[in-house]
């Protein structure tokens, strides 16, 4: 039997395009003992991946050239040769962007259709829900009464991050890419202020206003200029967390930027990169905790869905431009 495939073609220069994606047909493997024959159902397109279309080390090996690309998948167990696993079942896990393969066990876990939505395994209690939740609790230690400043608030891990700050009794100002969003963030998330990055001349300026008392926690999932500007309203004893840096992901130079060390050692300020892998040990309860708050009707979630195996390199480049509220996840 064949499948569809997406490999990588080229390593990207700057942004990527979609003639960096080889749409290919490859056999499907006959089973083995211990292996699951998948249909993949849902696709996790992350900022991430990005990184892993360069060949420049990093925390997790680069995609070949002339290989599948991978990311978090949905799929279903369509046979089985794996005691703990059924057809029928459905599963996550990081798995190739085809649209049936055969694959070990290993690495997968069994999700429930009737607990939640299946996509909400990639987003709200999968790796980002999780990025949420551990980035903010585990440094940014956020304290009742605090200011929390979010960069991307309106993505995946952003909305969450505000939403958790709010249950803990935080000032949440968010950051984003539009009024519509902005929007969102306040009515729908409960977000105290937002700032329309793409529409403000002066981002330090803006902040102040929006964060009178100076910002304790900022949560970065861009970094570049906006995280500068947070930079100049941080206060004493204040943590940053950071989560990401999609504003520079495309740059083929480093950038220049200020030296973020008077700003740390003015304000006694720590300033953190993580990987939520980091948290391994933390994630059963993380789930807990966003599940139970999810049933609480605490936090709420949202996703931008796109249809079909073809535009999954489209939906992935489609983050490059913020055309995502919520999680970015392709149905198949
Ligand atoms: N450390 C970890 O373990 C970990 C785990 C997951 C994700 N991350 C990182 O967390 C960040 C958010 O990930 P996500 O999955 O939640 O993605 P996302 O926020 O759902 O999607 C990306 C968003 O980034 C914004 N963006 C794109 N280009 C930008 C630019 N030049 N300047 C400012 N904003 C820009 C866009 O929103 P606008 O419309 O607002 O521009 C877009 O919607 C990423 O940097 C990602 O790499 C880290």
């Amino acid at each position: 039997m064949d499948t569809r495939v997406i490999k990588l073609k080229n390593r990207p220069k700057g942004r990527p395009e979609i003639s960096d994606f080889e749409f290919d047909k490859t056999e499907v493997c006959s089973l083995q003992d211990g292996e699951l024959l998948l249909k993949t159902r849902y696709v996790s397109v992350d900022p991430y991946l990005r990184g892993r279309m360069s060949d420049a080390p990093s925390y997790i090996p680069p995609f070949e050239v002339g290989k599948p690309i991978e990311s978090g998948i949905i799929a279903e167990v369509i046979e089985s040769k794996n005691k703990d696993f059924s057809k029928g079942d459905f599963v996550s896990g990081t798995l190739d962007w085809k649209e049936s393969q055969v694959a070990k066990a290993d690495g997968l876990h069994k999700v429930d259709p009737e607990k939640a939505p299946l996509s909400a395994y990639l987003g709200i209690l999968g790796m980002t829900g999780l990025t949420a939740y551990l980035g903010l609790t585990e440094i940014g230690k956020p304290k009742e009464g605090e200011t929390l400043l979010v960069s991307g608030a309106a993505g995946a891990v952003g909305s969450v991050v505000g939403q958790i700050g709010k249950i803990l009794g935080l000032r949440v100002v968010g950051i984003a890419g539009t009024d519509e969003k902005i929007e969102m963030l306040k009515s729908e998330f409960g977000f105290d202020a937002g700032i329309n990055y793409k529409t403000t001349e002066n981002m330090t300026k803006a902040i102040a206003e929006a964060c009178p008392d100076g910002v304790d926690v900022y949560f970065d999932n861009v970094g570049g200029e906006i995280s500068e500007a947070a930079l100049f309203n941080i206060n004493k004893f204040s943590r940053t967390i950071n989560c990401g840096a999609i504003s520079v992901y495309n740059n083929t130079e480093i950038p220049k930027s200020i030296s973020v060390q008077p700003f740390l050692v003015k304000k006694s300020s720590l300033m953190q990169g993580f990987i939520v892998f980091d948290y391994a040990d933390k994630h059963p309860e993380g789930i807990r905790q966003l599940t139970q708050w999810l049933n609480e009707g605490k936090l709420k979630y949202t996703e931008t869905i796109r249809e079909g195996f073809d535009n999954i390199p489209k939906a992935f480049l489609e983050l490059f431009d913020g055309k995502n509220k919520g999680k970015m996840i392709v149905k198949i």
